[in-house]
């Protein structure tokens, strides 16, 4: 997508310099626009666990081009040690499954195929991340027809459409997977807004999902986490996407902290809701949604709040000084809420049997 006119991936191979691998360091969106060098397996690590990079499909294809690094740095040659450098990466973030799916993958194709190590695991990190970029478009042409119908039944104004966190193009490589329907609505000239939940405590609505529609030039307009009840009580939301960084076999949705509120909200409301589901996301080996492992994080990053003063990037105290702080990044929202899952298949009910019907190869195996 663009950045200032330009068009970028989130994550990409350095073609002047094999061994280092860059990445928009999403700390600093939206007032500064900063590429960070990944050169090892320990920046990737770090990436990904203090949040340079974040959202799922982004974790998996940082992951997949860590273990690259660590080859090319000589930390890793062997499937033995290429394992444990995958055990590692994965205990970077616990919730979305695309960080264990993508290590897993890496080391499959590394002990199937003959050849050069380092070729294998560069080309296998590519095609997760052309992978990608085609299964955000594709989530996009079906959420797509969602937006198309409810433009076509409404007599006035756009359609409203609230997101939750980022499951934009940054949390992804290109498209996102929450607004890929509204990109792709905007391609079509129909009259899209969204409502963006600031998402506390890091804000990733407010600061990256509020820049990247900016960026795309898409009517929007932030809103605090506890807004969107009463917007869909006065009919100002006409659909709910949110993206997913775990969902279970029985259509249980993890995704970050607030989406279940969200959830109940549309469903006292009547008010539809999606989850834009790409396929690595799916955990086929859970049957339910209380099985995901719920990142904790720290209690500083809802004690205090960042931003920029007078250009200079601040972060200021909010909360009293001896008053404890929790801070559960994830919640479950169940299946039973959740009117969609909008996968790059094609759109289905949250229930295991629907899940098959669209991925009938997973009939009767788990993994
Ligand atoms: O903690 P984050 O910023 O990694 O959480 C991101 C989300 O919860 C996204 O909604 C999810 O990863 C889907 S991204 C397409």
């Amino acid at each position: 997508m663009l950045v200032n006119g330009k068009p970028y991936r989130t994550i990409w191979l350095n073609q002047q310099d094999a061994g280092s691998v860059e990445i928009i360091d999403q700390r600093f969106l939206p007032h500064e626009f900063v590429v960070e060098q990944l050169r090892s397996l320990d920046d990737a690590i770090i990436a990904i666990r203090d949040m340079h990079v974040r959202g799922a499909p982004l974790i998996g294809a940082t992951a997949a081009w860590g273990m690259y690094l660590a080859i090319k740095q000589g930390e890793a040659s062997e499937l033995n040690s290429l394992q444990k450098v995958g055990e590692l990466l994965k205990k970077a973030r616990p919730t979305a499954v695309n960080l264990a799916w993508a290590v897993d993958r890496v080391i499959s194709k590394m002990s199937c195929c003959d050849g050069d190590t380092i070729d294998i695991v560069k080309l296998e990190a590519e095609t997760i991340c052309e992978e990608d970029v085609e299964i955000c478009r594709q989530i996009g042409e079906h959420g797509l027809t969602l937006i198309e119908s409810i433009a076509s039944n409404k007599r006035s104004g756009p359609v409203n459409v609230l997101t939750h966190c980022n499951a934009g193009w940054l949390a992804t490589l290109d498209w996102g997977t929450a607004t890929s329907p509204v990109y792709q609505a905007q391609q079509k000239g129909i009259d899209v807004h969204v409502w963006v939940d600031e998402t506390r405590p890091r804000n990733q609505g407010a600061s990256l999902t509020a820049w990247e529609l900016g960026q795309q030039g898409i009517d929007h307009t932030v809103i605090v986490d506890n807004a969107g009840g009463h917007l869909m009580q006065t009919g100002e939301v006409d659909l709910v996407i949110v993206g997913t960084d775990r969902t279970v076999r029985n259509g249980d949705v993890a995704n970050k902290i607030g989406t279940y509120l969200k959830a109940l909200a549309a469903f006292d409301n009547d008010v539809p809701f999606f989850v834009a589901l790409p396929s690595p996301t799916i955990d086929w080996d859970l049957y339910d949604g209380g099985e995901i492992p719920i990142e904790q994080r720290a209690a500083e990053e809802v004690i205090y709040i960042e931003g920029n003063f007078n250009q200079e990037r601040t972060r200021v105290r909010l909360t009293p000084e001896h008053s404890p702080a929790a801070n559960p990044a994830f919640d479950v929202t169940p299946a039973r809420l959740v009117t969609g899952l909008i996968t790059e298949r094609g759109i289905c009910g949250a229930s295991e049997a629907e899940l098959l019907s669209l991925f009938p190869e997973r009939l009767g195996r788990n993994g």
